[in-house]
């Protein structure tokens, strides 16, 4: 049952709008790059490995409108419109390794025409659409190798189709081993303030017929101390060179409780989440959002006035209480550095 969280369309980027659910499947069909940009502030499109692919169409459509046939011209307006994206997020590092791809395709091509070259920001874009894709499948393939007939997993936030181009990272998992026949429930936590984890990740789950349980975030050390669940699945926003993650606020709690409850702790991302130019995660960029997200619920606010509310969107789990990374190339245990250096660095 594929859900398409972005797909090209009558000349345009068409972006299941997540902010609808999951009341309403409704679309918003980006034409300009103001609306690829508005679409990742806002989370209407949201997840890293989504928020890339958005970008990449946000770059072509920003270059479609430029008139010129004088490559330095082209490329000033490029960098204007890749720069303009970079500024939708700061955390997520798919956003910016997308956008380099994008950078480099048209540089390396400064020989062609401009409509020529326009037609290759395109193509690339569509490319990092298709690999996205199939990036997950591999995911998927080897994460479901780690799950057993009768576990019950716990998540956070949304990692599944509608965070990338398909199928997801942690939540590929369970999808492929559903495939594969395995037995096996899903806890899923819900996520505040935002609730990825009660809106999308439920959504989905249970459109995969994934026997799957909400939970409020403040049950999960209370699950592992009941013994029900045996392992944690989370996807990534930006992963340093020595394994230090970055994900959804909540995710080092889940990640230091399941260390002390002896519960192994995967990270599910693709190659495009690690950032290797950073050597530990204190030099991650952790985007602190509005306040109103934490004093309102669903836009209603539940807080009194007068107070104060602190809202970092990520945070950072020291790579030690992290059990191994499921990525397209294999699976990558300790120790970290070494070892994502050599599965990814090539
Ligand atoms: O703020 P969001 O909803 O964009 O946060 C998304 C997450 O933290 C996901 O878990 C992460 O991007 C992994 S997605 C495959």
């Amino acid at each position: 049952m594929p859900i398409a969280t972005i797909e090209w369309k009558n000349n345009c980027a068409r972006i299941i709008d997540q902010t609808k659910l999951p009341l309403r499947l409704a679309y918003i069909d980006c034409h300009n790059v103001e609306c690829v940009w508005d679409a990742i502030k806002v989370l209407k499109v949201r997840g890293a490995p989504a928020i890339g692919v958005a970008a990449a169409f946000g770059v072509f459509l920003g270059m479609r409108e430029v008139k010129t046939d004088n490559f330095n011209v082209f490329k000033g307006h490029l960098d204007k419109v890749i720069a303009y994206l970079c500024s939708s997020r700061p955390t997520a590092v798919n956003l910016f390794w997308a956008l380099e791809r994008m950078r480099k395709k048209a540089l390396a091509n400064s020989e062609l025409k401009i409509a020529g070259l326009k037609k290759l920001l395109l193509q690339e874009a569509l490319l990092i659409l298709e690999e996205d894709r199939q990036t997950c499948r591999r995911l998927a393939d080897f994460g479901s190798r780690l799950i057993k007939d009768n576990d019950s997993c716990l998540t956070i936030c949304n990692a599944g189709a509608l965070a990338t181009a398909d199928y997801g990272t942690a939540l590929g998992v369970f999808y492929r081993a559903k495939e594969k026949g395995k037995r096996f429930k899903v806890f899923a936590c819900e996520t505040r303030p935002l609730l990825q984890g009660a809106r999308l990740s439920s959504w989905e789950l249970k459109k995969h017929n994934i026997n799957v349980t909400l939970i409020a975030d403040n049950t999960a050390g209370y699950l592992m101390a009941e013994g029900r669940l045996s392992k944690v699945f989370v996807g990534a926003d930006r992963i340093a060179g020595n394994g230090d993650t970055a994900n959804k606020i909540g995710t080092s709690n889940l990640a230091i409780l399941s260390y002390e409850h002896k519960i192994p702790f995967y990270v599910v991302a693709p190659g495009s989440t690690f950032d290797l130019k950073l050597a530990g995660g204190k030099d991650i960029p952790i985007e602190e959002r509005h306040k109103d997200e934490v004093f309102k619920l669903q836009s209603k606010r539940v807080a009194p006035s007068g107070i104060k509310a602190y809202n970092p969107a990520f945070d950072v789990t020291p790579n030690k209480f992290i059990s191994a990374f499921i990525t397209e190339k294999g699976i990558i245990y300790p120790p970290f550095k070494k070892n994502i250096h050599n599965v990814l660095a090539v």
